[in-house]
This record gives structure tokens, sequence and C-alpha cells, in this order.
């Protein structure tokens, strides 16, 4: 038998949402599951890949064959993606807090005796997807998403060129998508918009890793 198509080759993927602590017990966080991104690091290694996932906490489970990195913040998120550099592609399909508690405490916070909220001061986090698109060992292929639930294609295209990747798989999140088992994505290029049907994530996640095989041959 013949060499899988991607053997030899190493691919980065994030998956999962990204937790910001607020104090030792609380944080911010988003609704995302992990699906769509295990199922790309599992679609990549069942086409040879060597994959570096890096994960946020999720509860599905870790895909066969796969090098999972186990974080927790988008700053170690960064930090890991840019340890497990070089790779040939990159996949970020995590849904990565834009922004986290300025401040956390180092205790659990306690109600004010007067019963008053605490304020809530935010900074932004990197953003890991332009970061490595614009990084020195900048992988070949990058791919990012964009979760949207208006005007799809438009956003999609605006990211594209603010990010610096080289595909968005634009994501309409306006249904169930978010924690359901299927996607509805368009595959969004420097050479134009492919629309593809409402799928299961895994078959998402297939139809990626051959375009991903492809790009690299
Ligand atoms: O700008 P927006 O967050 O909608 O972009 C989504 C894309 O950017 C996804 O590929 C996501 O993984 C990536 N991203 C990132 N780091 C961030 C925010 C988003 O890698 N801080």
């Amino acid at each position: 038998p013949g060499a899988l198509p991607l053997s030899g080759r190493h691919v980065l993927v994030t998956s999962g949402p990204t937790h910001e602590p607020l104090d030792p017990v609380r944080y911010l966080a988003n609704r995302s599951s992990g699906k769509q991104g295990h199922s790309i690091a599992a679609a990549l290694a069942a086409l040879g890949a060597r994959v570096t996932l890096v994960s946020g906490p999720v509860t599905v489970p870790d895909p066969d064959g796969v090098t999972v990195m186990r974080v927790e913040t988008a700053r170690e998120m960064l930090a890991a993606c840019e340890a497990a550099l070089p790779a040939d592609a990159a996949v970020f399909a995590a849904a990565v807090a834009d922004w986290r508690p300025a401040d956390p405490a180092p205790q659990k916070m306690k109600k004010p005796a007067d019963d008053a909220a605490p304020p809530l001061a935010l900074v932004p986090n990197p953003d890991i997807l332009a970061t490595l698109s614009r990084h020195p060992r900048r992988p070949r292929l990058v791919i990012g998403f964009a979760a949207e639930t208006e005007r799809v294609i438009e956003h999609a295209r605006a990211k594209l060129a603010r990010k610096g990747c080289d595909w968005i798989v634009a994501n309409d999140v306006s249904g169930d998508a978010m924690g359901g088992a299927e996607n509805t994505v368009h595959l969004v290029t420097a050479n134009g918009v492919e629309d593809w049907p409402r799928l299961p994530k895994v078959e998402v996640a297939a139809r990626l890793a051959d375009r991903v095989a492809e790009a690299l041959a």
C-alpha cells in the first residue's frame, strides 16, 4: 500500500473553549464542545498526519493517534501552539475567549457587605490565529474558523484579510451548530467560496482533511 496522503506532515489543531479565571473557582467561558476541532484532528491523523491537538477544557474524548496538549486559558493555548511549531498546516477551530478578567483574584471573591456586585474589568486576549498567521515560523497553510450568525460570507472574507490566514471555514451558528452534531459551513479562500451542505461534524472534518492533503501535496 502507498503512503497515506499526509504521512510525514505535522498539523497543529486547536479545539474547544478557553476558560479565563475570575478567581480560583470562577471563570469566563463559552459553549464550544470541541466536537468539530477534535473531529478535524482525528480526520487529519486518519490521513497519516502527525497531529498536535491543543485543546481547551472539553468532555469529548481524546482522538486516537493524536498528541493532545490540554490548556485552560487563551495565553496557555498560544504558548502551546508556538511550542508545537514547526507545522506544515494549522487549523484553528478553538473558540478562544476574546477577553479575560483583567485581574483575577488569588482567593475566592467574597460578597461585599453592602450586597453590591464586584466590577468586572476585562482585557483582550491574544489572537492565536492572527499571531500564528504572521509568525516567523508560520505554517504553510493556516486555516481559521468564523462562527457567524448573520452575513456569514461577508464577515468571513473580512476575517481572512484581517487575520492573515489562507482559508476561513465560515460556520453558520444561527441554529444549533454549537454543541450539536452537525454543521453548515462555507470554505472561503482567496479563490472564492465553496458552500458545503449541512453535514455531520465528522464529515466536515473529513472533507477539510482531504482539502488540506490536496493543498500540501
Ligand atoms: O475573530 P474571531 O474570534 O471570530 O475569529 C475566529 C477564528 O480566530 C477562529 O479560527 C479562532 O480559533 C481564532 N481565534 C484565535 N484566537 C483568538 C480569537 C479567535 O485563534 N483570541
